[in-house]
C-alpha cells in the first residue's frame, strides 16, 4: 500500500508515445507556416546570406523553384522581399509594374496559383537611404510615405498579389493602403499588418539579406520601444479599426506576452514572425552541437501556436515541413 492518497495523477496521461499524442493540446502542421523569400534580379543566382546559414537571396527561377518545393512540402504562403538592382531616394521599385517584387509575383502565381503569395509592402529595402519611409530632411514623412505605399499596394495586387504586408509602422498605413486598394478595384486583395514591430536587435541579420541598413540614424522613430506593452494594443485596435485583416507581432520570441494579449483581444487571425535573429541563434548553436536543432524548432514553433499564433512566418519552414512529413 502506498503510504500517500491521492486521485489526480497526471503522469497517467504521459505514459505512453500514444497517449501522449491523444493528450496534445497543440498539433503543428506545414500550413501554419510562411516562408519568406528574398529576391534578387538576374537569374541562376542562389547567393546565401552568412548570418542565415539555410537562406540565400534568389533569383526569380531560384524562388519559383522554392515556392513549387514549399507547395509540395504542405505550406501554404510565402512572403516576398525585393532587392531591387536601382535603389533611390523615393524607392520607385516599389511601385514599378516592373519591379523585381512585381515580376516574382507575377512568375510564382503563373508556376504556382494555389500558394497565396504575401508582399512584404516597405519601401526600406527600395530607398537608397534604407528608411521604412521616404525623408524631409533626417525624419521619415509620415503621410508622404503613405502615398506611396498605397500606389506600391495596387501594383502588387495588379501583379496578382494575395495579400499585402504593411510593415514599416507608418500611423494610418492600413488605411491608406486599404483605399487604395479599394479604388483600383482591389477590394478582395487583405492587409496583413505589422501591427506590433518592435525596434530590435535580433532583425541584425535580415539587413545582410535584405542590404536595408539604414544610411543614418535607426528605426525607433517609427518602430515600437521593446519596453511597451499598451501601446502594443493601442496599435492593434488602430489597424484593426482602419480595416487589418490580419494582424503580427514581431519578433517572436521576447514578444510571447504580446501574442497572448491580442490573441485575447482581438478576433482576426494573429501571425508572428520569428526572425532572422533568432533564426541565426539557433543555427549557430545547432553548429556547435550545442543544441538538437530539430526539437529547439519544433519546439519554438509549438511555443508560438500556445502563445495565441494562427500563423508563422520563419526561415525554418521548409525544414520543419520536411520534419512533419517524417514524423
Ligand atoms: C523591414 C523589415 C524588417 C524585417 C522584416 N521587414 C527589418 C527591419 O525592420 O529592420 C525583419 C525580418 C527579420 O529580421 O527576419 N520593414
Ligand atoms: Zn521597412
Amino acid at each position: 500500500m502506498s503510504s500517500v492518497s491521492f486521485v489526480q495523477r497526471p503522469r497517467r496521461l504521459r505514459r505512453t508515445p500514444t497517449i501522449r499524442r491523444l493528450a496534445r493540446e497543440i498539433r503543428l502542421s506545414p500550413e501554419d507556416l510562411i516562408l519568406p523569400l528574398f529576391i534578387v534580379p538576374g537569374e541562376k543566382i542562389r547567393r546565401p546570406v552568412s548570418s542565415m546559414p539555410g537562406v540565400a537571396q534568389l533569383s526569380i527561377d531560384m524562388a519559383v523553384s522554392v515556392a513549387r518545393e514549399a507547395w509540395d512540402l504542405g505550406l501554404c504562403g510565402i512572403i516576398l522581399f525585393g532587392i531591387p538592382k536601382i535603389k533611390d531616394s523615393l524607392g520607385s521599385d516599389a511601385v514599378d509594374p516592373q519591379g523585381i517584387v512585381q515580376q516574382a509575383i507575377r512568375a510564382i502565381k503563373q508556376a504556382v496559383p494555389e500558394l497565396w503569395v504575401i508582399a512584404d509592402t516597405c519601401l526600406c529595402e527600395y530607398t537608397d537611404h534604407a528608411h521604412c519611409g521616404v525623408l524631409q530632411g533626417e525624419e521619415v514623412d509620415n503621410d508622404a510615405t503613405l502615398k506611396i505605399l498605397g500606389q506600391a499596394a495596387v501594383s502588387y495586387a495588379e501583379a496578382g498579389v494575395d495579400m499585402v504586408a504593411p510593415s514599416g509602422m507608418m500611423d494610418g498605413m492600413v488605411a491608406a493602403i486599404r483605399q487604395a486598394l479599394d479604388q483600383a478595384g482591389h477590394a478582395q486583395v487583405p492587409i496583413l499588418s505589422y501591427a506590433v514591430k518592435y525596434a530590435s536587435a535580433y532583425y541584425g541579420p535580415f539587413r545582410d539579406a535584405a542590404e536595408n541598413t539604414p544610411s543614418f540614424g535607426d528605426r525607433r522613430s517609427y518602430q515600437m520601444d521593446p519596453a511597451n506593452r499598451r501601446e502594443a494594443l493601442r496599435e492593434a485596435a488602430l489597424d484593426v479599426e482602419q480595416g487589418a485583416d490580419w494582424l503580427m507581432v514581431k519578433p517572436g520570441l521576447a514578444y510571447m506576452d504580446i501574442l497572448r494579449a491580442l490573441r485575447d483581444r482581438f478576433h482576426v487571425p494573429l501571425a508572428v514572425y520569428n526572425v532572422s535573429g533568432e533564426y541565426a541563434m539557433v543555427k549557430a548553436a545547432a553548429a556547435q552541437g550545442w543544441i538538437d536543432e530539430q526539437r529547439v524548432v519544433m519546439e519554438t514553433l509549438t511555443g508560438f501556436k500556445r502563445a495565441g499564433a494562427d500563423l508563422i512566418l520563419t526561415y525554418h519552414a521548409l525544414d520543419a515541413a520536411r520534419w512533419m512529413a517524417q514524423a
